[in-house]
């Protein structure tokens, strides 16, 4: 009789022990989801790419933190088709780094960050590459994306990847071209968490 009891006994802490241990797992992981922060960080001269921004931030609950050029763009300043324009200067020289507003931004805290932009001359523009070298990216992931007046990412990649650390990761992402919907970018951003 008493062996029996013991048996039992001894089933019964061995099913708990799991139940527990499984238990533990998955808090763990559940804990690690909700401690990851993300941050939609984007650069946008005339609004197209702000308005994907703000609402990818919107349909992820992120937080949201707009690229500011010291020197904000004049229209004229945007005329790819001229070849003085400061827009063409600056992406005839991939090491230009135009300034940024100083406003005390800290990527600390983010682990995640989608980061939309504009396509210039077929690569991101060179304040991206300002931004990306202000802040120590280092183990962060940051996933791309853009709009544009057709073109994909081209170098993109490799462009941004000069300016970040061997241990950040950087994902092409997509382009929104066609105004996508809350919806849409919310599973997009979920696929690439
Ligand atoms: C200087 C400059 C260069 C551009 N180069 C390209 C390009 O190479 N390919 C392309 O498809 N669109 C190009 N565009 C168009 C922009 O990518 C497009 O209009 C974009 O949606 C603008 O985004 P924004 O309103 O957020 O600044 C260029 C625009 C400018 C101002």
């Amino acid at each position: 009789m008493k062996n029996i009891f013991l048996i039992i006994l001894g089933l019964v802490a061995i099913i708990l022990g799991h139940y527990l241990l499984f238990f533990d797992k998955t808090s763990a992981k559940e804990d690690t989801n909700m401690n990851k922060k993300v941050l939609v960080a984007y650069f946008s001269a005339t609004g197209t790419t702000r308005q994907v921004a703000q609402n990818l931030a919107e349909a992820i609950n992120a937080d949201i933190y707009e690229i500011k050029p010291e020197v904000p763009y004049t229209n004229a300043d945007l005329n790819w088709m001229d070849k003085n324009s400061r827009s063409t200067i600056e992406m005839d020289n991939h090491n230009s780094r135009p300034k940024i507003v100083n406003d005390n931004f800290s990527i600390e805290n983010y682990d995640t960050v989608f980061l939309g932009f504009p396509i210039w001359w077929y690569i991101a523009p060179t304040i991206v590459n300002t931004f990306l070298e202000a802040h120590d990216f280092s183990n962060k992931k940051i996933v791309l994306f853009a709009t544009s007046g057709g073109s994909g990412f081209g170098k993109t990649v490799e462009n941004l990847k000069k300016s970040v650390a061997n241990s950040t990761e950087i994902k092409e992402g997509k382009l929104f071209n066609n105004n996508p919907t809350k919806e849409e970018l919310k599973k997009w951003a979920d696929a690439n968490l």
